[in-house]
C-alpha cells in the first residue's frame, strides 16, 4: 500500500491549486532556513508529510516523510542540505547552505491528497560588499528556476515590489546573445547555459542598493519578475569626521541613538548606519523603503537593528562587546550625507577584592590595529593616561611578557590580543585603565583600544558577630558598622565557644562512662516496661540514646541556648560552621550571606552529678 503510494508519487507530480504564499522569507546565500508546519494528527499518524517546491501549480517533491522514514527527491536533499522531521504534531523542514537557485515558492503538504499546511516564498539573496571604483560581476543562473526564453533585465529595487530598469537584453532570441551596455552597467544572457551575467564598473557609493536579475516584460503592469536579489553595498571614503559626542557604554548593555532627518515626500532615500574606519564608511545596516538590510555579523545576530518612522532613523545596538567600540555615523541617502557621528566606547567593568588578581584580554585585530607598542595605562583626567606597563620595541610574533612591579603585559600579535595581569590588587588600584597603542614620541602617547573600569574593594575588617541569648532563634540583621569592637568580641566569643564545646564534650564523655557502668538497671527504670518484652539486654549505644532523649525532654526548663549569627560580608567560599543543626536553620533565610550557628550548651542535670 505505502509502496504503491510512493511509486505513484514518483510517477506523477500532483497538481496544486494556485496559492498565494503566506509569507516571504528573505535569507542570505549560505544561511540556514527552518520552518515548522503544525498539523492535526490522526491516531495512527500514517499520513505522509512532504516539502514541495511549487512551480506551474504543481508540487515538485523535494523531501517526504512517511512512518518516520525520510525520502529524498531533489539533489539538494540528497546532499543533506534539506531535511524533514516529524514529531507526530509538527513537520519541521530545514534547508541549509542556501543557494540563489533555492529561491522559489514552497509548500508543506499533508497526506497523499497534498493538503497544503503552509506556503511560503523563499528569497535567497546574494550580499556583495565593494569599495568605490571597484567593479562588480554577478551571475544569475535561471535554468534551475524553470525560466528560459524572454528578455532579461537588471533593475534596482524601489519601494517594496517595484524595480527601475538599469539595463536589459534586447528582443533578439538568439543563442549566446551579445552584451548590452547602459552607461557603466552591462547584461549578457547565455540562454544555452541559462545564466545571466551582469557587470557594473566604477561603482559609486550611490550605487548601494538592492538589485534584481529579472525577467523583463515591459508590456505588463509589473514589468519585472525577480530571478535573484543582490544586495550591494559600496563603501565610500568619507571626509574625516570628528564625532559630536562620545558615548560610554558598559559591556553587555544596550545603546540607542536617534537621527532625525528632513524627509522628502516619497521618503525613498536609504538611511544607513556605518562604522567609520580609515575614513571609510563600512556599512553595518541600512533601511530602504521600510526594509532593513544588514551587513555585519553582529547585525545578523540581531544585535543591531535600524528603524525609520519617516522622520527619524533609530539604531539600537544590544549586548555590546568591547570590539563594538569605534566611530559610527548615521547616513542619509546614497550620497552618504552624515546625520550624526558618535564615538562609541564600550568599557569592561571589573569588581575585585584586595589581594585578588586580575587578567584582562584586549582583542584589537577586529578594531583594525596591528603592529606597534601596546601599553596598559591608568586614565588621569579626561584624556590623559599614565603608563603602568608597556611592551618593548621588538616586533616579534608572540612577544614575551613584560612586568612592572605587580602588573604585566603580553601582546599576542598573531591572534591580535593583549593580555594584562595585575597581582595583589590594592584598594588604591581602583580606577579607569586603558589597553592602548603606545607611541611615547607623540603628544598623546596613548590611543585607547579598550577601557577597563576597575574597582577594588577592601576585605571587610571582620566578620561581624552578634550574639543573642534566648530560647528562640532570631533573624538578627547584624550590625556591620562597628568592625573594630566586634573583632575583639568575636575573638573572645570564639574562645568561649571553643571552651564551651570542650567542656560539653568532656562532660559528655564522662556521662557516657557513667552510663556504661550503670548498665541495664537504669534503662529498665526509665522505661517502666515489663521485663518479658526484652529478650536481650540492650546494647550500650541504645542505652545512651535513650538516656539522652529523656534528659532533653525532662530538663527543657533548664536549657540555655546561645544563638550566634555570623553575618559574613565576604562572598565567602568557606562558610564558618560551628555545631550547626540543620533542623534549626530558619525556613526562609532573609539574607543569603547569614550563616546560622546554634550552640546548645546543655546544663547538665543535677542528678547526674549527685
Ligand atoms: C510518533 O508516533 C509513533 C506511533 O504512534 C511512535 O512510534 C513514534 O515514536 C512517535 N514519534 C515521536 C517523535 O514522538
Ligand atoms: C539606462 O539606465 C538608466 C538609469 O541608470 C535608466 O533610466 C534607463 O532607462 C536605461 N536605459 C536603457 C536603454 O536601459
Ligand atoms: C512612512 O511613509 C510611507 C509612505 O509615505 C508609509 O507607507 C509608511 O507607513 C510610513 N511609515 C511610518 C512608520 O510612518
Ligand atoms: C612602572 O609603573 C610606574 C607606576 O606604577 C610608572 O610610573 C613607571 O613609568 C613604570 N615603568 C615602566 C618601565 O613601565
Ligand atoms: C526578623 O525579620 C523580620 C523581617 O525583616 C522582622 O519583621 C522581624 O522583626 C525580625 N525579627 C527579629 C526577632 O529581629
Amino acid at each position: 500500500m505505502e509502496l504503491r503510494v510512493l511509486l505513484l508519487l514518483l510517477l506523477c507530480c500532483p497538481g496544486l491549486p494556485a496559492r498565494t504564499p503566506d509569507a516571504e522569507m528573505s535569507q542570505r546565500e549560505g544561511s540556514t532556513f527552518s520552518i515548522e508546519c503544525p498539523y492535526t494528527a490522526q491516531p495512527d499518524n500514517k499520513q505522509l508529510k512532504a516539502w514541495c517546491r511549487v512551480r506551474n501549480e504543481r508540487c515538485e517533491l523535494v523531501v517526504l516523510t512517511l512512518a518516520s522514514t525520510e525520502y529524498r527527491y531533489s539533489d539538494r536533499a540528497r546532499q543533506g542540505h534539506i531535511t524533514i522531521q516529524d514529531d507526530n504534531r509538527t513537520v519541521s523542514i530545514t534547508m541549509s547552505d542556501l543557494q540563489a537557485e533555492d529561491s522559489g515558492i514552497y509548500s508543506c503538504v499533508y497526506s497523499s491528497n497534498y493538503v497544503p499546511l503552509k506556503t511560503i516564498s523563499l528569497n535567497v539573496y546574494k550580499e556583495l560588499h565593494k569599495w568605490e571604483l571597484d567593479s562588480l560581476s554577478v551571475q544569475c543562473p535561471y535554468k534551475a528556476l524553470g525560466y528560459s526564453w524572454g528578455r532579461k533585465a537588471w533593475c534596482r529595487q524601489q519601494g517594496q515590489a517595484e524595480c527601475s530598469l538599469v539595463v536589459s537584453t534586447g528582443y533578439s532570441y538568439t543563442w549566446g546573445s551579445s552584451r548590452v551596455w547602459n552607461k557603466t552597467s552591462s547584461i549578457q544572457d547565455d540562454a544555452y547555459r541559462g545564466i545571466i551575467t551582469i557587470t557594473m564598473d566604477k561603482l559609486q557609493a550611490q550605487d548601494s542598493g538592492v538589485y534584481w536579475c529579472a525577467l523583463y516584460n515591459p508590456s505588463q503592469h509589473l514589468a519585472f519578475t525577480r530571478i535573484m536579489e543582490v544586495r550591494l553595498s559600496v563603501d565610500k571614503n568619507l571626509p574625516a569626521q570628528t564625532p559630536e559626542a562620545e558615548m560610554s557604554q558598559r559591556e553587555g548593555s544596550t545603546f540607542s541613538i536617534e537621527c532625525p532627518y528632513t524627509a522628502q515626500p516619497d521618503n525613498k532615500q536609504l538611511k544607513a548606519w556605518c562604522r567609520v574606519r580609515n575614513e571609510r564608511c563600512e556599512l553595518v545596516a541600512w533601511i530602504l523603503a521600510s526594509m532593513q538590510y544588514i551587513y555585519s555579523d553582529r547585525a545578523r545576530q540581531s544585535h543591531i537593528t535600524i528603524q525609520d518612522d519617516n522622520r527619524t532613523v533609530s539604531i539600537t545596538m544590544s549586548d555590546l562587546q568591547a570590539e563594538d567600540s569605534g566611530i559610527y555615523s548615521c547616513m542619509y541617502s546614497s550620497n552618504y550625507v552624515p546625520l550624526k557621528t558618535i564615538s562609541l566606547n564600550v568599557y569592561k567593568e571589573l569588581h575585585k577584592w584586595e589581594l585578588d588578581s586580575l587578567s584582562v584580554q584586549c582583542p584589537y585585530k577586529a578594531l583594525g590595529y596591528s603592529w606597534g607598542r601596546k601599553a596598559w595605562c591608568r586614565q588621569q583626567g579626561q584624556a590623559e593616561c599614565s603608563l603602568v606597563v608597556s611592551t618593548g620595541y621588538s616586533y616579534t610574533w608572540g612577544s614575551s611578557r613584560v612586568w612592572n612591579k605587580t602588573s604585566s603585559i603580553q601582546d599576542d600579535a598573531y591572534r591580535g590580543i593583549i593580555t594584562i595581569t595585575m597581582d595583589k590588587l590594592q584598594a588604591q588600584d581602583s580606577g579607569v585603565y586603558w589597553c592602548a597603542l603606545y607611541n611615547p614620541s607623540q603628544h598623546l602617547a596613548f590611543t585607547r583600544i579598550m577601557e577597563v573600569r576597575l574597582s577594588v574593594d577592601k576585605i571587610p575588617a571582620a566578620t561581624t558577630l552578634s550574639v543573642t541569648t534566648g530560647s528562640s532563634q532570631k533573624n538578627s540583621s547584624g550590625n556591620s558598622t562597628q568592625p573594630r569592637n566586634t573583632i575583639i568580641i568575636s575573638v573572645v566569643l570564639c574562645i568561649l565557644l571553643i571552651l564551651a564545646l570542650a567542656i560539653t564534650t568532656t562532660l559528655g564523655i564522662r556521662q557516657r562512662k557513667k552510663l556504661k557502668t550503670k548498665g541495664n538497671r537504669e534503662a529498665e527504670d526509665t522505661y517502666d516496661k515489663p521485663e518479658d518484652t526484652y529478650d536481650k539486654p540492650e546494647s550500650p549505644a541504645q542505652l545512651e540514646s535513650a538516656e539522652r532523649m529523656r534528659r532533653t525532654t525532662d530538663d527543657s526548663r533548664d536549657v540555655n541556648y546561645i544563638t550566634l549569627d555570623f553575618k559574613s560580608q565576604l562572598s565567602s567560599d568557606e562558610p564558618l560552621y560551628c555545631n550547626v543543626e540543620l533542623s534549626q536553620t530558619p525556613r526562609k533565610p532573609i539574607d543569603e550571606n547569614v550563616e546560622y550557628a546554634i550552640i546548645t550548651s546543655k546544663q547538665l542535670p543535677r542528678n547526674d552529678k549527685g
